[in-house]
């Protein structure tokens, strides 16, 4: 039995079917804040069978304990935090509580049900400002908001609990950008509040629930002068825990990119997501974003290499399936 938190959320909820999918158990830990139950039914929809739901805090230290008992977890992949930049300047205190410490809480309640197997959910904004590209995992680490921060703290609490107990099985996964949704159309993004990413953004924008994306700046040094992303397919990305857990079959501690490789500027992704929505989407020009990069993408070979995992989904099918969700359910999950 795996043990999924955040499992109802955006990232989550596709995990939560490759897992299935592969034949394994699953039970999503999930305290709701930021993501919607009927993504569950919608898991079941999809695999024809159900991952078990328990509503808890990953801060809850004797909750996870008594669902990891319970389930007899083998392996917990982790994703339950918070994620919006901008918040996260404004609360720091609850980035690092909810982030940090509930990590902490969970990893105590792991070593205390001797659940030594660990998959995290970090991002690649640990890197801060790129001093060159493409980003391999060797590139030093600088993030440059509390958000950021809590991943990397948590990366270094994990080295060093891998190091003071080389049983622990420990695969970090740095995210780039993930967009998209299952084929089905069936779970995808659901953002409770105003979107911050771009994807989510362009997608109410050609189905009429905001009038025009601002692009945040085209005066970069890129080719079209707007900033330039590593778009990675959410199922792709969610495949690529299934791989790191089997690699986590032997001992160690690996910290891996998950990326496509190539990037795609702002431009690109409105473009595209006007091609396949077959709408307008209309846009301006505004002013930089503060804390934006030029330009963003990894350097994936490592994942191939230790993983056997690449990212095989173009920006188009991104742009399509995110298109599809976003159609079948144009007030998300909330009109379910
Ligand atoms: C953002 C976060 C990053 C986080 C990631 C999660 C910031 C500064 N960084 O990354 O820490 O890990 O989301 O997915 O918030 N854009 C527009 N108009 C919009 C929205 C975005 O032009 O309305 C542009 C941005 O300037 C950027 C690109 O689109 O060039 C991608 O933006 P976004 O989707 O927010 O992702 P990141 O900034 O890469």
């Amino acid at each position: 039995m795996i043990l999924l938190t955040g499992g109802a959320g955006y990232i989550g909820s596709h995990i939560a079917v490759v897992l299935l999918d592969a034949g394994l158990d699953v039970v999503a830990v999930d305290n709701l804040s930021n993501s919607n139950s009927a993504s569950l039914e919608r898991i079941r929809a999809i695999c024809g069978r159900s991952v078990i739901f328990r509503h808890a805090d990953i801060r809850n230290e004797e909750a996870i304990y008594q669902i990891l008992r319970a389930h007899d977890v083998t392996a917990v992949i982790h994703l339950a935090g918070l994620k919006a930049v901008g918040e996260s300047t404004a609360q720091p205190i609850t980035y690092y509580d909810n982030n940090v410490v509930g990590t902490m809480r969970l990893v105590s309640a792991m070593t205390r049900a001797s659940v030594k197997t660990l998959v995290f959910s970090s991002s690649a904004t640990v890197y801060g400002t790129p001093a060159y590209l493409p980003l391999d995992e060797k590139h030093p680490v600088a993030p440059i908001n509390p958000y950021g921060r809590t991943k990397y703290f948590i990366e270094e609490i994990l080295k060093d609990l891998h190091e003071s107990d080389k049983d622990w099985r420990i695969a970090i996964l740095r995210y780039f950008n993930p967009v998209g949704a299952h084929e089905s159309g069936l779970i995808g993004e659901d953002p409770l509040d105003v979107p911050n990413n771009l994807l989510p953004i362009v997608a109410q924008v050609a189905i009429g629930r905001r009038p025009k994306v601002h692009v945040w700046g085209n005066d970069y040094d890129t080719p079209d002068g707007t900033g330039i992303r590593d778009f990675i397919h959410v199922v792709d990305l969610a495949s690529g825990h299934l791989s790191a857990l089997s690699q986590l079959r032997q001992p160690g501690l690996l910290t891996v990119n998950l990326g496509t490789g190539s990037g795609s500027s702002v431009m690109d992704v409105i473009q595209t997501f006007k091609e396949v929505s077959g709408r307008p989407v209309p846009y301006v020009i505004d002013q930089r974003r503060v804390g934006d990069v030029a330009t963003c993408y990894a350097d994936p070979t490592l994942a191939k290499n230790l993983l056997g995992w690449t990212s095989t989904r173009s920006l188009t099918q991104m742009c399509a399936d995110h298109w599809h969700f976003q159609m079948k359910n144009p007030n998300g999950y909330r009109g379910a």
